[in-house]
């Protein structure tokens, strides 16, 4: 530890020179930089009189450990990038099954955006599901079969999203495996309606879980562009459609099972509202 006041708590001993090496991290989210190193040299000269030992000099230097394992200064030097890049972090690889771009980007943050892109894919597959039910002649709900339909869409949307920047990063796009939704959405209680947006709104909550789970393992690995991606790109469209369907969920809940919902219908065909 680099501490001068825990040195000076210490009064009395004749202290001499004291060397403090101790690696210590400087900056977690540095592009360049695997680890930093912060060495502190200090020199202590104890006054009789007092009985507390003063420092008169104290010298800072701090190097970065590149990828590979090279110690390259921070300060002092002049930038030498012809030097620098000849670190094998920086070599494009040439063999043909490995990605030319990939750099700082973990197997377990790949893993994680195959895992979400995988969740889009399911909800797409069930708003799919919702709109061939709601477009069926003998349900004719035209406006939820449409907002279903565009939800669909959207979430393709968000899981092409995912491996656009799953191939940026140098990636490898792995799709899994989908469950078949249910085919019938009608509930004698809650009526069909409510009953398919209680359920999306569930769907939506959970992707958020899924997305908050992504950043997690964004923020773990030490990858702020991921946890940018994801803050940037997905998480304040969820916090918005979770609103958006807990809205719905309300008025559907008020209007009952009949008449009401071929009002509430119409307004979703009439006013085109986006998908979520
Ligand atoms: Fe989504
Ligand atoms: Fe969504």
């Amino acid at each position: 530890m680099c501490s001068l006041a825990s040195f000076l708590a210490i009064e009395g001993t004749n202290f001499g020179t004291i060397l403090a090496s101790k690696p210590k991290s400087l900056s977690s989210s540095s592009m360049m930089s695997s680890q930093a190193h912060l060495n502190c040299k200090m020199h202590f000269y104890p006054r009789k009189r007092a009985g507390v030992s003063v420092a008169v000099s104290v010298s800072v230097s701090a190097s970065v450990e590149i990828d590979g394992g090279n110690s390259m200064p921070v300060s002092g030097l002049v930038f030498q990038p012809f030097e620098e890049v000849k670190n094998e972090a920086f070599v494009a690889p040439v063999a043909p099954q490995v990605s030319i771009a990939r750099q700082r980007f973990t197997d377990e943050c790949e893993a994680a955006i195959n895992e979400q892109i995988n969740v889009e894919y399911n909800n797409s597959y069930v708003y799919h599901a919702m709109f061939a039910y709601f477009d069926r002649d003998n349900i004719a709900l035209k406006g939820l079969a449409k907002f279903f339909k565009d939800s669909s869409e959207e979430e393709r949307t968000h899981a092409e999203m995912l491996m656009e920047y799953q191939n940026m990063r140098g990636g490898r796009v792995k799709l899994h495996s989908i469950m078949n939704p249910p085919s019938e959405f009608d509930n004698a209680e809650k009526g069909d309606a409510l009953y398919a947006m209680e359920l999306a709104l569930s769907l939506e909550k959970l992707t958020n879980e899924k997305l908050l789970s992504l950043h997690k393992v964004a923020d773990r690995c030490n990858d702020p562009q991921l946890a940018d991606f994801i803050e940037s790109k997905f998480l304040d469209e969820q916090v918005e459609a979770i609103k958006k369907i807990s809205d719905y969920v309300s008025q559907l809940r008020r209007v009952g099972k009949g008449h009401g919902v071929w009002h509430f219908d119409q307004s979703l065909l009439l006013e085109g509202e986006a998908a979520v």
